[in-house]
């Protein structure tokens, strides 16, 4: 069955998440940061993940602004980080985050071929937008989908289900791309397509689905898509 519609996540498939903390690591005064910043970006971010899906399953939705702020509060209490600036410092920076050096040649080859693309993301509206327009990938997407259209995070189906709604087309003729294992393990449950793209070598998640295909990064995306199009 073609695709006619490419649809990413956002934090850690397009966005760098972990940029935050490498750029104010590398600000002066840093020293404390400099120390610890991979560990704490890798705390920050899966207690933000931890947070969202918790949150999900107690029905206790909150937005991931407030996730992302809570996510960060622990990190840094993990790591011996009680620094007021320091945390506004990395929060402002999130809005930010640099994309991965392949999106925007990437993205522009969607386009070009004329299919629709779109983020799909936990990422409040207004973190989105910001995001989007640091990065200056706006002019090739059709849309960015936040869950806050609908009140709870990925996985909950509601979140897949908005994608059909806003292109009007079947689940099959959509391919979603995320670097989350178990975003594109549940996307692909959903009855979309599915890459994956693992930029950090990780197993598989060992969940009832699996994605289509793994890659290293983006740069392949717009070639499958092509191919996909053509029914292969
Ligand atoms: C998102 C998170 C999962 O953008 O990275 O939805």
């Amino acid at each position: 069955m073609p695709i006619t519609t490419c649809v990413f996540d956002a934090y850690g498939t397009l966005f760098d998440v972990a940029a935050a903390a490498r750029e104010a690591a590398a600000e002066p005064g840093r020293e404390a940061l400099a120390e610890v910043w991979p560990k704490l970006a890798a705390d920050w971010r899966l207690k933000q993940l931890q947070y969202t899906w918790l949150r999900a399953v107690a029905d206790a939705h909150a937005d991931f602004w407030q996730v992302t702020q809570d996510g960060l509060d622990w990190a840094m209490a993990a790591n011996g980080l009680n620094d007021a600036e320091l945390r506004e410092r990395l929060l402002a920076l999130y809005w930010e985050l640099s994309a991965y050096p392949e999106v925007p040649a990437m993205l522009a080859a969607l386009k070009s071929a004329g299919f629709h693309t779109a983020i799909l993301s936990n990422g409040s509206p207004e973190m989105l937008a910001g995001a989007v327009e640091s990065a200056g990938i706006g002019g090739d997407l059709d849309d960015v989908l936040s869950v806050e259209s609908v009140g709870v995070f990925k996985p909950h189906a509601s979140v897949y289900r908005l994608v059909s709604e806003r292109f009007g087309c079947p689940a099959h003729e959509v391919l979603f791309v995320s670097s989350n294992g178990w975003d594109a393990a549940a996307a692909a449950g959903f009855g979309f397509r599915t890459l994956w793209a693992n930029r950090a070598g990780e197993p598989v998640d060992r969940l009832p689905w699996r994605p289509e295909r793994e890659l290293r990064d983006l740069s392949a995306v717009a070639d499958i898509a092509g191919d996909l199009k053509q029914g292969n």
